[in-house]
């Protein structure tokens, strides 16, 4: 049998992105080789999002394109990974394209799963009646921590999940249905694949997990927090950031966090905790454990310990009974806060959850959209605030390389335009060498827009 290549596709947020990560790295190891597209793959797999309704519909969409594909190359395997197959499971293979169903506790049979389905020419199903039990599974840690421990990191970012899951059961929110309960993974687990994604180059890490700053492990008298993390992983040599997301506005570990953040130079000063709204009257109706004003005072305290912190937030409109009153208080919580940025996502009802059983989907489409306009446009105005405060000043870098519009500005003295973050994960955007790719650099800001950095290497 000749070498056999697999392509992946992902839909979806960061955690998707690693789990895409760990698959190829399984199939690398298995023998198969990647392929950057569908044409010369043997094996198609999408890896999915059910957050909202219409990352579903574009999976659901370009499954139509594969089956067009499959028509003329019968041979092609197709699988669908990642969330949806986990919420839709056997449903699946209504769509004619789809041979392989596996849901994110079942992940480490992936390769196994395209296996069977090259040699049988059968459809594979591999999603769990039990995801409360199945994600705490030992094959899941092996499948995880063995990510980087060939020592050979992709670039000079990596990701790393601390924990899997989560207990919130916001009533908006699928992710507990198709993640699992909050699992936290062993510090020594962490710390190992941190050490072997630095031998392999991995200059930034950036610590995922759905409710970032509950990570907690016990292990025999001591109780492991976020912040105990931050030092472990501050130690290793080659790491020079860590980031973090997302958290989850709680007074719990805060401090801790913060005043790592303050006190480890590694730590990157940037906080993602979404509010997700500004109205205490829909903040419990979401089963958000706080008021705004508690929230707002997180974010005095973060402040006080950290003063340049950069802080973004999430925020959903059009929540079942949002009124014209609530969507105000949104507004002024967006203002009082002062985000670097904000993500706004309108009401989508997801299967299953609580809101989507006890509450009618009842804000008209054009007032969701009215009102994420407005919030996006209140939000402009912060994020243009806040990268004023950078002009004329010298940011470091950690170069991602080539901008998208990079082949227009390329210059005879062999430059480019290139795109990397700040600490604060400000984009800056600048001129200079591809083999900047995946190192540090100085800028000097001498321009700016709300959502981007422009400079000159220094
Ligand atoms: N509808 C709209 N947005 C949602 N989010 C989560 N569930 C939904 C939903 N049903 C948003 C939240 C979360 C982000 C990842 O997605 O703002 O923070
Ligand atoms: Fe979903 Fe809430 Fe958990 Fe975030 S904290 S993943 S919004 S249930």
């Amino acid at each position: 049998m000749s070498r056999k290549t697999v392509h992946i596709e992902n839909f979806g947020c960061q955690m998707n992105k690693l789990d895409a990560q760990l698959v190829a790295s399984a199939f690398e190891e298995a023998g198969f080789g990647l392929s950057q597209s569908v044409k010369d793959a043997d094996v198609v797999l999408i890896n999915t999002c059910s957050v909202r309704q219409n990352a579903e519909q574009r999976v659901i969409s370009h499954l139509g394109h594969l089956k067009h594909i499959k028509e003329s190359r019968p041979d092609i395997i197709v699988g669908v990974i990642g969330c949806m197959a986990q919420r839709l499971g056997e449903e699946l293979f209504e769509h004619k394209a789809v041979d392989i169903v596996c849901g994110p506790a079942q992940i480490p049979k992936i390769v196994e799963l395209a296996t069977q389905a090259i040699k049988e020419k059968t459809k594979q199903l591999a999603v769990t009646e039990k995801i409360r039990k199945e994600n705490q599974s030992e094959e899941l840690e092996d499948f995880e921590s063995a990510y980087g421990a060939d020592g050979r990191g992709n670039s000079a970012n990596a990701f790393v999940r601390v924990m899997r899951g989560c207990n919130n059961f916001c009533t908006y929110c699928i992710v507990p249905y198709v993640r699992g309960p909050e699992v936290s993974r062993p510090p020594k687990a962490i710390v190992e694949q941190v050490k072997h994604l630095a031998c392999g180059g991995v200059k930034q890490v950036t610590l995922l997990g759905q409710t970032v700053n509950s990570y907690k492990y016990i292990a025999g008298e001591k109780t492991y927090c976020l912040a105990d993390l931050f030092e472990m992983l501050s130690e290793i040599d080659g790491i020079e950031w860590l980031k973090f997301v997302t958290s989850y506005p709680s007074q719990e570990f805060f401090v801790p966090i913060l005043k790592a953040m303050a006190d480890l130079p590694k730590v990157c000063k940037y906080l993602h905790m979404p509010p997700q709204s500004g109205s205490d009257r829909i903040l419990k109706a979401m089963n958000r454990k706080y008021t705004s004003a508690e929230y707002l005072d997180l974010l005095v305290k973060a402040r006080e310990i950290v003063p340049d912190i950069a802080i973004a937030g999430d925020f959903i409109v059009g929540f079942p009974g949002e009124t014209e009153d609530d969507f105000q208080c949104s507004i002024s919580l967006l203002k009082k806060a002062e985000y670097k940025n904000s993500f706004i996502f309108k009401y989508s009802p997801r299967p299953d959850t609580a809101a989507e059983k006890r509450l009618a989907d009842d804000v008209l489409p054009e007032v969701k959209k009215k009102r994420n306009i407005g919030l996006l446009a209140e939000q402009e105005k912060n994020s243009d605030k806040f990268s004023q405060k950078f002009f004329g000043k010298e940011v470091r870098v950690l170069v991602d390389g080539p901008s998208k519009k990079a082949k227009i500005s390329s210059n005879e003295m062999g430059q480019l335009q290139l795109v990397g973050r700040t600490e604060q994960d400000c984009i800056v955007i600048f001129e200079g060498l591809r083999s900047l790719t995946g190192s540090f650099a100085k800028v000097k800001i001498t321009r700016t827009s709300p959502l981007t950095l422009f400079g000159e290497l220094i």
